[in-house]
C-alpha cells in the first residue's frame, strides 16, 4: 500500500489490493438526520476486517447498506466489483448468495433444533438432498463445536453456543462474505474470547472475507486484521490494524485504548453537546509524521 512521505495518505490511495466489497462517497439519511456520511473505504479479500464506533453511530446502518437491506442516497457500494446500488432486486438477490450473515444472538429460529437451523439455507435455497444436507451440516457443526448439540433447541444451549450454531447456519452455503453484527453482544468477556478465537480459526480454515461491526475493542484486537473507525456518521479511519494500534492521533489513540480520557466519549450522548467545527477537527487530527496513517476519508 502507497503511502506519501508524511505517512498520510489521501482519499484516492485508500484502495487496497483486491478488494471484495467498496464503498464510495456513501451518505445514508433518515429524514434530517444523517447517520452516514460520505463513506469511503476499501474491504481486502480474505481477511478479517472489523469496523468499530461507538453505539448509535452507524455500524447497523452501515452494515445494512452493504447487504442491500437499506439503500444510500447518494454514493455506491461495489460488491466483487459490481454496483448493487440501484440494481433489480433478483440482481440483488444473486449477490447476495454471496454472504453469510451473523445477526446479533445468532437469530436462530426458537422452534427448530440447531441441526435444522444450520440446514435452513440449504433447504430454503438449495435442493441439496438429504444426505447432503447431513454432511455439510456435520461439516460446520464440526468447524464451530456444536456436533454434540444439534438435536437441541436454541434455549435449551447457551448464548456462546447459539452465536456458534448462527455462525455454522452463516457458512452453510459457503459465502465468500461473511457479516457479524456486534458478535459479542450478550456475552460474558471469557465467552467473547473464546468466540473471537474460534473466529479467527475459522477464517483461517476457509479463508473467506469476514466483515464485523462492534464497539468492543478488545475484540477488535484479537480478531481484525483491518479495521474501520466510525465516528459521529464519518469513517475516521481505516486501515491495517498493526498500523491503527501505532497511530499517533490523539482521536485514534484513544478510541483503541477505549479510554474515556480523550477527545471523545464512547458515549454519543455526551458528543451531541459538541459543536460540529469541534468534531471535525477533532476527525481531521493534528498531522504527524511519525505515525503510519493509512487512510484518511476526505479529512
Ligand atoms: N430504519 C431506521 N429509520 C430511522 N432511523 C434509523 C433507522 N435505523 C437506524 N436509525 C438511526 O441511525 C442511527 C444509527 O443506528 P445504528 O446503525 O443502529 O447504530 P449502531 O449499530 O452503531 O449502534 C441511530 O440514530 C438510529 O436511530
Ligand atoms: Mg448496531
Amino acid at each position: 500500500m502507497a503511502t506519501s512521505p508524511t505517512g498520510i495518505q489521501d482519499r484516492s490511495e485508500t484502495s487496497v489490493p483486491d478488494p471484495v466489497i467498496s464503498l464510495r462517497g456513501v451518505t445514508k439519511r433518515f429524514g434530517n438526520n444523517t447517520v452516514l456520511k460520505d463513506i469511503t473505504f476499501d474491504v481486502p479479500r480474505g481477511k478479517i476486517t472489523a469496523v468499530l464506533g461507538p453505539s448509535g453511530t452507524g455500524k447497523s446502518v452501515l452494515l445494512k447498506n452493504i447487504i442491500g437491506l437499506l439503500r444510500p442516497e447518494e454514493g455506491q457500494i461495489y460488491i466483487d466489483g459490481e454496483p448493487i446500488v440501484g440494481i433489480a432486486h433478483k440482481e440483488l438477490l444473486r449477490i447476495r448468495r454471496k454472504f453469510g450473515v451473523l445477526f446479533q444472538d445468532g437469530a436462530l429460529f426458537g422452534s427448530m433444533d440447531i441441526f435444522d437451523n444450520i440446514a435452513f439455507p440449504l433447504r430454503e435455497h438449495t435442493k441439496t438432498s438429504e444426505k447432503e444436507i447431513k454432511a455439510l451440516v456435520l461439516e460446520k457443526a464440526e468447524m464451530v463445536g456444536m456436533v454434540a448439540h444439534l438435536d437441541k433447541l436454541p434455549a435449551e444451549v447457551s448464548g456462546g453456543m447459539r452465536k456458534r450454531a448462527g455462525l455454522a447456519r452463516a457458512l452453510i452455503l459457503d459465502p465468500e462474505i461473511v457479516f457479524f453484527d456486534e458478535p459479542d453482544s450478550g456475552l460474558d468477556p471469557v465467552r467473547v474470547a473464546y468466540l473471537d478465537e474460534l473466529v479467527v480459526s475459522v477464517q483461517k480454515e476457509i479463508g473467506c472475507t469476514f466483515f464485523i461491526i462492534t464497539h468492543n475493542i478488545e475484540s477488535v484486537k484479537r480478531t481484525a486484521d483491518y479495521i474501520g473507525m466510525l465516528y459521529r456518521s464519518s469513517l475516521v479511519r481505516f486501515g491495517p490494524a498493526s498500523e491503527m494500534f501505532t497511530s499517533n492521533r490523539a482521536l485514534v489513540k484513544q478510541f483503541l485504548a477505549g479510554s474515556s480520557i480523550g477527545p471523545i466519549s464512547m458515549d454519543e450522548m455526551v458528543d451531541a453537546a459538541r459543536g460540529e467545527d469541534e468534531i471535525q477537527a477533532l476527525i481531521a487530527g493534528p498531522a504527524d509524521a511519525d505515525a503510519p496513517e493509512v487512510s484518511t476519508n476526505g479529512a
